[in-house]
């Protein structure tokens, strides 16, 4: 009897657990659409009543308009992919690839956003030989690019982001994406890979950042069976790093 009541107790614990986290879940996601949503109205609105008729503002107008909207389909687009990551559990394409083009890839597509806040991408060494690897490439890529990504956005400006593959063990390499930017503080470091979370909401904001990021690389890895690992030292830097498989 005492240990059915213990049973029900846990299960009643756990349903509970489960429906806050849903409220939670969807609190975060009004809130995120609320605030471009708005935005756009407020500017329409604007337009509406008359600004309209001035050249000058309604350019200005409408381009704010499109931003908000942009960063609509931005947070819509990753909470699709989060969806799809939860609900299909995930099916991987697997393949061999070449890791280091893939990194090359991702270096070619954001050099100019890195150049923006006067930040250098680039890998740790020359590599003389391709580093063939086992994954969901198209995945994989996401992973890097989100990394990359805040390694931009919270990189300081004048800084550099390094990304490297090693050896990690006999099956598995390890790739790295190393910052010298503002670092983490160790209390948010357990929590940095939840949905939404963010360590300091405006800064990120200001950074359009809905703090879904790191929750899709997290999906990603433990799909492939692997490990995500950070180290960061707040105010000097931190290094992101995950490991895969060798191909054979
Ligand atoms: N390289 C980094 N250096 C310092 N802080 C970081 C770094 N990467 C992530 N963070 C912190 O972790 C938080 C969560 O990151 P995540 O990528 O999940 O969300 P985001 O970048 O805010 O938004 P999104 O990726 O959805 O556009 C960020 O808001 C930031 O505070
Ligand atoms: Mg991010």
């Amino acid at each position: 009897m005492q240990r059915y009541v213990e049973g029900k107790r846990l299960e009643i614990k756990s349903l509970t657990e489960r429906d806050s986290f849903r409220r939670d879940f969807l609190g975060n996601v009004a809130h995120e659409l609320k605030t471009p949503l708005f935005t756009v109205q407020g500017y329409i609105l604007t337009l509406l009543e008359g600004a309209v008729n001035d050249k000058q503002i309604r350019m200005k107008y409408l381009d704010r308009a499109n931003k908000g909207v942009e960063r609509l389909v931005a947070v819509i687009k990753d909470l699709d992919m989060i969806a799809k990551l939860e609900n299909d559990g995930m099916k991987l394409n697997v393949d061999v690839f070449n890791i280091l083009e893939v990194i090359q890839n991702v270096i070619d597509l954001f050099e100019m956003k890195a150049k923006k806040r006067n930040i250098k991408l680039k890998f740790d060494k020359i590599y003389e030989f391709p580093v063939f690897v086992k994954g969901d490439v198209e995945k994989i890529e996401q992973v890097i690019i989100n990394l990359v990504v805040n390694s931009i956005k919270y990189g300081s400006p004048n800084g550099t982001t390094i990304i490297g593959v090693e050896d990690f063990n006999d099956k598995k390499f390890i790739l790295k994406v190393i910052d010298n930017g503002e670092g983490i503080k160790k209390e948010h470091i357990s929590r940095l890979f939840e949905r939404f979370y963010r360590v300091d909401q405006s800064r990120s904001r200001e950074q359009g950042g809905s703090g879904l990021g790191l929750s899709i690389v997290k999906h990603i890895v433990e799909a492939h069976d692997e490990n995500i690992l950070l180290k960061s030292t707040y105010g000097k830097g931190s290094e992101f790093s995950f490991t895969i498989e060798k191909a054979r």
